[in-house]
């Protein structure tokens, strides 16, 4: 087979393989929700969604299930319709997505509303983060939660490349800038390649890396009684073991990724 280059690559389906784990996030939500209200929930909405993984994995694992994508953006939309919608058959009718601000306030409720890969960091002002949050409290079901992800420790704030690779391809995450006073924070992908070809840039995030107590603390004045964090266990050797479980208190990791869930 031909190897993957610049030229061929196809920069959604690198991120997706790079980023996303929508099958370990639907089990996960499902898990949250049945120990929290003891029922199965059915309709998620995912705001920030891109090609909408999530929103189509959502429909894909249970009959019942109805999802809605929300984003700014056509041209992921248009990927993921033709791509994630498309393999759904029959049950694409249970999947929407649409384009649209995630701030503008919708009337349709929902028992999950998500908002992944640190997405919200995009709302930089407070008042903006705060009416955010309000608006997601309006569209969440009484037996309802908002998960949200949130990622920090000293290593957040450090401009720095982390590579990974694939089998036919690097991905690279490049925290290029951060300012302590206002908290800008630049951040891009760029994907590597066998033959040395590049993609630069191909994502660029124009963030304010916000902290989890200034999160939380937003997430319950917006109106929200309580929010939970889920964080990382370790195994042996102190390293992350993909396993998230609500604390109270979080450890000295120096990067850290947690998952917030706040209800109603
Ligand atoms: C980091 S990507 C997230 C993609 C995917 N949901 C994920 O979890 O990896 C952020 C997405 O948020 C969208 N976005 C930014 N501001 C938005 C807004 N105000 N309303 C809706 N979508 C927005 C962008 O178009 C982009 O597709």
């Amino acid at each position: 087979m031909a190897k993957l280059t610049a030229k061929t690559a196809d920069v959604y389906t690198l991120y997706e393989n790079s980023v996303q784990d929508p099958e370990t996030e639907v089990r996960f939500l499902k898990r949250v929700y049945k120990k929290k209200y003891n029922k199965r929930p059915t309709s998620l909405r995912e705001d920030f969604c891109g090609t909408g993984a999530l929103a189509c994995e959502w429909v894909k694992d249970s009959k019942k299930n109805s999802a809605m994508g929300v984003d700014l953006d056509p041209a992921p939309l248009k990927w993921g319709t033709e791509h994630h919608v498309a393999s759904l058959g029959k049950s694409a009718d249970r999947v929407r997505l649409v384009e649209a601000d995630v701030l503008k306030p919708r009337d349709e409720k929902f028992d999950i509303v998500s908002a992944n890969n640190f997405s919200y960091f995009c709302f930089k002002e407070r008042d903006v983060l705060l009416s955010y949050f309000k608006t997601v409290l309006g569209s969440l079901n009484k037996t309802g939660f908002f998960y949200l992800d949130i990622y920090g420790g000293p290593e957040a704030q450090v401009p720095q490349l982390e590579e990974w690779e694939y089998d036919d391809y690097s991905y690279v995450w490049d925290q290029d800038y951060f300012d302590p006073v206002s908290g800008d924070y630049l951040c891009y992908i760029h994907f590597k390649f066998p033959d040395g070809s590049k993609i630069k840039k191909a994502f660029t995030y124009d963030w304010r890396l916000w902290n989890l107590m200034e999160v939380k603390d937003l997430l319950i004045e917006a109106g929200f009684s309580s929010t939970k964090v889920f964080w990382e266990g370790t195994d042996k050797d102190g390293d992350g073991n993909g396993v998230f479980r609500p604390v109270k208190k979080g450890d000295g990791a120096i990067a850290w990724l947690a998952y917030l869930v706040a209800t109603p």
